[in-house]
């Protein structure tokens, strides 16, 4: 059985009628979507904010129904994938080009789900490279600013030019190697100017639900504690 899947599938208990969820982006979050559509067909009432256009597109293939900040004000459950987590249920996030959108959703809901496979938690974030999504305008200078925070920072790109988010902005990869402290970076980088946001998800999942090789699902609640 697919680790992402597992996680995401058990993710998914946690639904109840009547929420309004958010939905992820990633393989992984493919898959909660995938399983949320099920829950509808199968009668489950809920309404769905999505982090990315992709996720969106495939929420209303599958007949969830999606609503906008227009309509809602508090998300109930985001269920979203991630790319590092510690045992402090700190996060890595923004591999799949999302991490805005993914952080507005996260920041306006009262729980998040975080599913990963087991290769993704860490004994210290920084390992995968931070990405941070920046304003085309001026971004030379925005990465020579994150170059000076201590990283090498390298120009995502799609097809041999700049990768666009959904937002019309590029996203910069910053390579630390290990974050030692990670609320200090994400101050420092969220004050260069033409940065929008970066991918540190701090003191926002309360549960992370990792699928392993051997089949096994474990879940970790906020206080890393095996549940
Ligand atoms: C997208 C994300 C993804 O959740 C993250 O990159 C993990 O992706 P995957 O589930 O494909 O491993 O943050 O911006």
């Amino acid at each position: 059985m697919d680790r992402k899947r597992i996680a995401a599938e058990r993710a998914a208990r946690y639904l109840r009628d009547g929420m309004v969820v958010g939905l992820g982006t990633g393989s992984t979050a493919y898959w909660a979507i995938r399983e949320i559509g099920r829950l509808v067909r199968d009668g489950l009432s809920i309404r769905a904010i999505a982090t990315s256009k992709q996720s969106e597109a495939h929420a209303r293939r599958l007949g969830i129904p999606i609503v906008s900040f227009a309509e809602i004000d508090t998300i109930d459950l985001t269920i979203d994938g991630a790319d590092e987590v510690d045992a402090d249920l700190q996060v890595i996030k923004g591999g799949g080009g999302a991490l805005l959108r993914e952080k507005i959703v996260a920041g306006a809901s009262k729980e998040l789900i975080i599913i990963v496979d087991d290769e993704k938690p860490v004994e210290q974030l920084g390992k995968f490279p931070l990405p941070v999504e920046v304003v085309p305008f001026g971004f030379e200078l925005a990465v020579r600013r994150l170059q000076e925070l201590g990283c090498k920072p390298v120009l995502r790109l799609h097809e041999e030019i700049p990768f666009l988010t959904d937002n019309g902005n590029y996203t910069v990869d910053c390579h630390f190697g290990r974050i030692e402290h990670p609320i200090e970076l994400h101050t420092a980088i969220n004050r260069i100017v033409g940065v929008v946001d970066n991918g540190l998800f701090l003191n926002m999942a309360n549960r992370v639900i990792i699928g392993c090789s051997d089949g096994a699902v474990k879940e970790w609640d906020k206080h890393g504690d095996a549940v």
